[in-house]
């Protein structure tokens, strides 16, 4: 396959074989990023891609769909056990369009609805003003309390009685603690809302019972699959029964035309894996290496946001704690990170006084690594090296060393060993 890519179009090949280069040398800490199995990236790069099949299986709109029917079949079992859901949509192209099929199912346009405010945590289909959700439908913030950074759920109660919702969302992008959707889904109820959550970045951990599972408590639970569940780039629903209609058709013909078998075929190994005592024990360590990261940081005076962690992910404060007054911010802290092949992101704080493209915070997240089988010995190592190189951005000295010491790292935890390219 690589061979041939080579032969026809050298450009691509070389650009493709420099980011496997690339995802091999550097560490990754973006919260959202893993690295899926190859048999994830064999199933989504299979001929499965030259199908058209718009509809469901059994009922399609084009003939020759016996196999792809299996597939999208097998999807969408494996997906509702592995949650506990009644109902599961695999088509949804991405996160996004999961969320907008939701809206598109159960609001008209300037409907009211409760979503965490974005620079709290909350993701752009959460009703950012230049997102559909933002645009289209009337969507209110709620967000953390300014003391804890824990989740105001009595300010969304609140919220909820004044303004009557026809929908609370719940999710995010950027909180780094557990989400009590017991209590969302009460106050949902309560209110005669409906309730959904996004559990894009939380998806894995929930599979693998380590976050409180969300299906049990809300009416649509959106999720993609390609965050801490390791699968490929896409999306999915799940619902009750009572909305599996609604759901399908808002998916298609409501927002997508042909769903993309081969993204299905890998999604269902995906939830295969997801599925396995492996897995679990994976999800396990994720948790515990953001811990012992988090423990590491705040050992080293860095100001964590909410204190620390519950799940796979943490927000570091670059402007306060041992890091204060020394002009950092969230864009800078990335550069200086990348500088010594750190990657991660920057991101918002609560209450943030910069805007979000500067912003005062990073986000990191351990997926990606613990897939490499880093373990909490590594994220003592990883810790130290991050807050040597922000307490000490200007040193050479430091910057030399962390960068050596990055590279030991990559080279000790190989990734895809065996798909060939320059670094092997
Ligand atoms: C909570 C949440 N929902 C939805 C999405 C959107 O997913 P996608 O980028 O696949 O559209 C993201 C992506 O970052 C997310 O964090």
């Amino acid at each position: 396959m690589t061979h041939e890519l080579a032969k026809v179009d050298p450009e691509i090949h070389r650009a493709i074989q420099s980011e496997l280069a690339r995802q091999r040398d550097n560490l990754e800490l973006i919260a959202s990023e893993n690295f899926t199995s190859r048999a994830v990236l064999e199933a989504q790069g299979s001929v499965l891609t030259n199908k058209y099949a718009e509809g469901l299986p059994g009922r399609r709109y084009y003939g020759g769909c016996e196999f792809v029917d299996v597939v999208e079949e097998l999807a969408i079992e494996r997906l509702r056990q592995l949650f506990g859901a009644e109902h599961a949509n695999v088509q949804p192209h991405a996160g996004a369009p999961a969320n907008t099929a939701v809206y598109l199912a159960v609001l008209n346009p300037g409907d009211t609805v409760l979503g965490m405010d974005l620079t709290h945590g909350g993701h752009l289909t959460h009703g950012h003003p230049l997102n559909i959700s933002g645009r289209y439908f009337n969507f209110i913030p709620y967000g953390v309390a300014r003391q804890s950074e824990l989740l105001d759920y009595e300010a969304v109660e609140a919220l909820a009685r004044r303004f009557k919702p026809k929908l609370i969302v719940a999710g995010a992008s950027a909180y780094p603690r557990y989400i009590d959707f017991a209590r969302l889904g009460d106050i949902a109820e309560a209110h005669g809302a409906l309730f959904m959550v996004d559990m894009a970045h939380i998806a894995g951990l929930v599979a693998a019972k380590e976050h409180p599972n969300p299906v049990p408590h809300a009416d649509f639970v959106t999720t993609t699959t390609h965050k801490t569940l390791r699968g490929p780039r896409g999306g999915a629903i799940l619902c009750r029964a009572k909305f599996a209609k609604a759901i399908d058709q808002a998916v298609f013909p409501g927002l997508q035309g042909g769903p993309l078998m081969h993204v299905i075929a890998a999604k269902a190994v995906a939830f295969r894996e997801a599925a396995t005592e492996e897995f679990r024990q994976y999800q396990r360590r994720v948790k515990l290496n953001a811990a012992r990261l988090a423990a590491v940081l705040t050992e080293r005076g860095l100001r964590l946001v909410s204190g620390g962690t519950d799940n796979h992910l943490l927000l570091i404060d670059v402007t306060a704690g041992r890091l204060a007054g020394r002009g950092l911010t969230g864009a800078l802290a990335e550069d200086i990170l990348a500088g010594v092949n750190i990657t991660v992101n920057l991101n918002t704080i609560p209450f943030d006084a910069k805007p979000p493209k500067v912003a005062s915070g990073i986000r990191i997240g351990t997926p990606a690594v613990t897939t490499r089988g880093m373990g909490e010995r590594e994220m003592t190592v990883i810790g130290n090296l991050i807050a040597d190189v922000l307490l000490d951005p200007e040193s050479e000295t430091v910057t030399t060393r962390t960068r050596a010491k990055v590279a030991e790292l990559c080279r000790a935890f190989p990734l895809y060993p065996g798909l060939g390219g320059a670094s092997e």
